[in-house]
């Protein structure tokens, strides 16, 4: 199987968690990335199991939209049903290493405020310790050289992502070369660095539920 099918298998397996809710409304998080994309467009197979979506991306708010889907602002909606995302890694323990695209600061935001995350992938994604990837981090343009010059001194090797700005008009910091044994201790240290907004290490947010695609077929973390 390609990883492209693998993707849309894991996609299509994340649909399990779209149901209609009794006297509450069901809102469907989304993710950013090839593999949300392949979970929109099987989203909108299934548009009467649910109400309305929270995009983590502009792109991915286009790419419902163009499906017909009703994309709200988070403030508008107290509760967000399931939040579903791809990764660029997840360790055994469901944490991930997320950002390839760029969302990271909107995509925590919403999993947070989601009720289950549900992260699909393929299995090339999946690694034993996290970091081989490097580390997203997105930072305010002011302050690039003071979070780079921490960041050197947690061991790791940040490079601008050159001729990139996020949705919310920030830089992003790529960091090379981070053996991250402690997801969730490292997560805090950068989080604590000014003039970062957000950082790739879901580990206080980890993934409640992983599909992961392989050539086998789709199991579950
Ligand atoms: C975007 C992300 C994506 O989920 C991650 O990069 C995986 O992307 P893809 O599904 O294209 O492999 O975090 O910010």
């Amino acid at each position: 199987m390609k990883q492209d099918e693998m993707k849309a298998s894991a996609a299509r397996a994340a649909l399990a968690y779209i149901e209609p809710r009794l006297g509450r409304k069901s809102i469907v998080g989304i993710g950013t990335g090839s593999t949300a994309n392949l979970f929109i467009d099987a989203l909108a197979e299934v548009k009467h199991k649910f109400d309305a979506t929270v995009a983590s991306s502009d792109a991915s708010a286009d790419r419902l939209r163009s499906h017909g889907l009703t994309v709200l602002d988070l403030n508008a909606v107290s509760e967000v049903t399931v939040y579903v995302d791809g990764a660029d890694e997840v360790n055994p323990q469901r944490a991930l290493i997320k950002g390839g695209g760029g969302a990271l600061t909107r995509e925590k935001i919403v999993a947070a405020s989601a009720d289950k995350f549900v992260c699909i992938v393929d299995e090339s994604k999946m690694v034993n310790l996290l970091g081989s990837f490097p580390l997203p981090v997105e930072v305010i343009p002011m302050a690039r050289g003071l979070v780079g010059r921490a960041l050197r001194k947690l061991g790791g090797y940040p490079e601008l992502r050159e001729g990139f700005i996020t949705d919310n008009g920030n830089l992003i910091l790529d960091v090379h070369e981070l053996s991250i044994e402690e997801p969730w201790k490292l997560e805090t240290q950068i989080n604590n660095i000014v003039g970062t907004v957000c950082n790739g290490i879901f580990a206080a947010q980890a993934a409640d539920v992983v599909f992961v695609a392989g050539a086998e077929g789709v199991r579950q973390l």
